[in-house]
């Protein structure tokens, strides 16, 4: 009935190497200001795009990052303050302390969701990491593709063959490499390693350190076995960072970092067809503005939220939101900033009896230190890993009564509407949510991977560095909710499961009642997100009437610009989403 990996694959981040060639810090340190390609975000995407385009030696190539480079001290300040995997200058370990946030640093964006009305009209916060390496420096180094059906649909959406997952899985091998977990556990039948690469730019591995519940989750998988089946490898497999340090040490490729890109600037007509070639930045608001030029192409990879307000700012996107803030309209587009769609999660925590849990360790500094400290001197221990050792893709029952009025909008037959992720310890992403000061709990944490509510990127204010409305619309759906309700009841049958009997106590969290309406409160009430927001500059066929990018990722109408980031995914894929972008 389903896809479900159970052994997770972690991107192990191995961040700069001590010889950093061409970053720049201050714009006037640039020797120049025209370059073949100018990319806008050194994420997960454009360090990616960078380290290709620079394998060809003649092709210059200039990065553009509002963020910073974190210093070391920066970064293990951070980590104590807000206890968030910040990467620089050595692997980092890739778990922090969860119940802080990466929010209110300085390598975030502090974005916060307009008021949601599928959550009871809640707001909260959205991460997005404003750092070299994006997103990918700040997550939790979860790795995986997705199905091979979500390719396989993007190819059918925009009419183009080239994004069958037979084409796109030729990549894992340049981009992939497996290599032992920092435990050194033997990985028999954890993945198949003929799904994997092993000459890659990013080093991925299994998690590197085991726990108690790990042999639970197995038994588990064996006991209910129709309905959560084990499944070897979901690796239909970032760290940005990885291509960031391969990309930099290449005199071709220069990054400028604290450069906040304010907008494109149209710069002539080909065949009838606006052409942009320059980018306008500044460092920070009220600074002199600086425009450099791309030769060949701009390529926008400033993520699901930047790259459509950076459109909109350039006068790319619906001519009434756009002449509503007086800026004058280049590319008429309706799509950009809409069709956003991300994952919702609900967190589904059990108390449990003392002894295998990992609650302990966020609760006791001293613990925690001890933690870090193995981390520093062998990299080994319980922070060498994401702590996420078990997920799992699944699928709603064929027999749904919501499939009788709803077509199925899973990706295809064989993919997933939702996700389990097992964790070994108290977590609920719920922001300003205080987490208990004793006890010892499970998170079977549920989200929707095929959710069909959409939401939107729009400007508030014609003012570069002002936020975006970001309205997710979440659980909007008759879909939405009926899905996310019927994984709250099917987490609730793992649960059950003989291998859990003398461990879990009781559900801690207000969703024991198996009526729709107290499932629904409580849905409502606890929702929050994976991150994995996407689609708002979708691919769509060439020559539709809607869509922001053909499926070659240039921007429809206008000449010179492409896009390479999670804003082109129509949909979200069936996995966490820096494997796919
Ligand atoms: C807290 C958190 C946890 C996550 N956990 C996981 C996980 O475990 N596994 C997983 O697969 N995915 C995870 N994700 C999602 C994943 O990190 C993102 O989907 C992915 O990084 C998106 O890549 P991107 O290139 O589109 O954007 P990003 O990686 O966010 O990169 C965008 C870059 O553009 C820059 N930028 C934006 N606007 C401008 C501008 N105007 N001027 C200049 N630069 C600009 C940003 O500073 C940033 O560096 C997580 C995300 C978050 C926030
Ligand atoms: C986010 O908030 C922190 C702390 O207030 C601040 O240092 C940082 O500059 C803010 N980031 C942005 C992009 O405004
Ligand atoms: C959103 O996407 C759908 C296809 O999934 C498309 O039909 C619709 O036109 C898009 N809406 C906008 C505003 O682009
Ligand atoms: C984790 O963060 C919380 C909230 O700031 C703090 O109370 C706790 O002491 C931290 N835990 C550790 C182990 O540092
Ligand atoms: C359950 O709901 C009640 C009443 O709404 C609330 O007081 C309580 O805090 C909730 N419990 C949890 C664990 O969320």
């Amino acid at each position: 009935m389903v896809v479900p990996p159970v052994a997770v694959l972690l991107v192990s981040c191995i961040c700069f190497p001590s010889s950093l060639a061409a970053l720049y810090t201050e714009p006037r340190q640039l020797p120049r200001h025209t370059y073949d390609y100018v990319i806008v975000g050194a994420g997960n995407a454009g360090n990616v795009i960078a380290s290709r385009l620079s394998e060809d030696p003649r092709t210059s190539i200039l990065v553009l990052e509002a963020g910073v480079r974190a210093s070391w001290r920066a970064w293990f300040l951070s980590w104590y303050q807000h206890s968030r995997p910040i990467c620089d200058q050595t692997a980092c370990p890739p778990f922090g302390n969860e119940t802080e946030h990466l929010l209110d640093t300085p390598y975030d964006w502090n974005y916060t969701v307009t008021p949601q009305k599928g959550l009871n009209g809640r707001t909260f916060p959205y991460n997005r990491g404003k750092i070299l390496g994006g997103s990918s420096s700040v997550n939790y180094m979860v790795h995986q593709y997705g199905s091979s059906e979500d390719y396989d649909k993007i190819a059918e959406i925009t009419g183009d063959a080239g994004w069958n997952w037979d084409n796109v899985k030729r990549n894992i091998g340049k981009h992939e490499k497996i290599v032992p977990p920092a435990d050194g556990h033997d990985t028999t039948g954890q993945y198949i390693p003929a799904n994997h690469g092993t000459n890659g730019m990013l080093s991925v591995s299994l998690p590197g350190s085991s726990q108690l519940i790990d042999s639970r989750v197995i038994a588990t998988t064996r006991e209910l076995s129709e309905e959560f089946p084990f499944n070897e490898d979901m690796g239909a497999g970032i760290s940005a960072t990885t291509y960031l340090a391969a990309a930099i040490n290449r005199p071709n490729v220069h990054v400028l970092l604290n450069a906040h890109v304010t907008k494109l600037l149209r710069t002539g007509t080909i065949q009838g067809v606006p052409s942009f070639r320059s980018v306008e930045f500044a460092g920070k608001p009220g600074a002199p503005s600086i425009i450099v030029t791309a030769r060949r192409e701009i390529v926008l990879s400033a993520g699901s939220i930047g790259t459509p307000q950076i459109l909109l700012l350039s006068g790319i996107g619906a001519r009434d939101e756009l002449e509503a803030l007086g800026i004058p309209v280049v590319v008429e587009n309706p799509s950009v900033g809409k069709n956003l769609s991300d994952h919702v999660l609900v967190p589904n925590i059990f108390r449990v009896k003392d002894g295998e849990s990992l609650d302990a360790l966020f609760r006791d500094p001293a613990l925690f230190k001890a933690a870090l400290d193995e981390w520093m001197e062998t990299k080994r221990g319980v922070l060498a890993s994401s702590m996420l050792n078990h997920m799992g893709y699944f699928r709603l029952p064929s027999t749904s009564s919501i499939f009788s009025t709803i077509s199925d909008p899973a990706s295809g037959p064989k993919a997933s509407h939702w996700e389990l992720i097992v964790t070994n310890f108290y977590i609920n992403p719920k922001p300003g949510h205080i987490p208990p000061e004793t006890g010892s709990y499970l998170g079977l944490v549920s989200a929707l991977i095929s959710p069909t509510s959409r939401g939107s990127v729009t400007l508030a204010s014609a003012d570069p560095f002002a936020h975006p409305l970001i309205d997710p619309n979440y659980l909007t759906t008759p879909f939405d909710i009926f899905a996310m309700r019927e994984t709250v009841r099917a987490v609730k049958r793992f649960a059950a499961a003989e291998a859990w009997k003398d461990y879990i106590i009781a559900p801690f969290g207000n969703f024991s009642s198996d009526v729709d309406a107290d499932l629904d409160a409580y849905i409502r009430d606890q929702a929050s997100t994976v991150y994995h927001m996407v689609g708002t500059a979708s691919m769509s066929p060439r020559g539709a009437e809607w869509g922001v990018v053909d499926p070659d990722l240039k921007v429809k109408g206008a000449e010179g610009i492409r896009i390479v980031d999670a804003s082109v995914l129509p949909f979200p894929p069936n996995a966490h989403t820096q494997g796919p972008v």
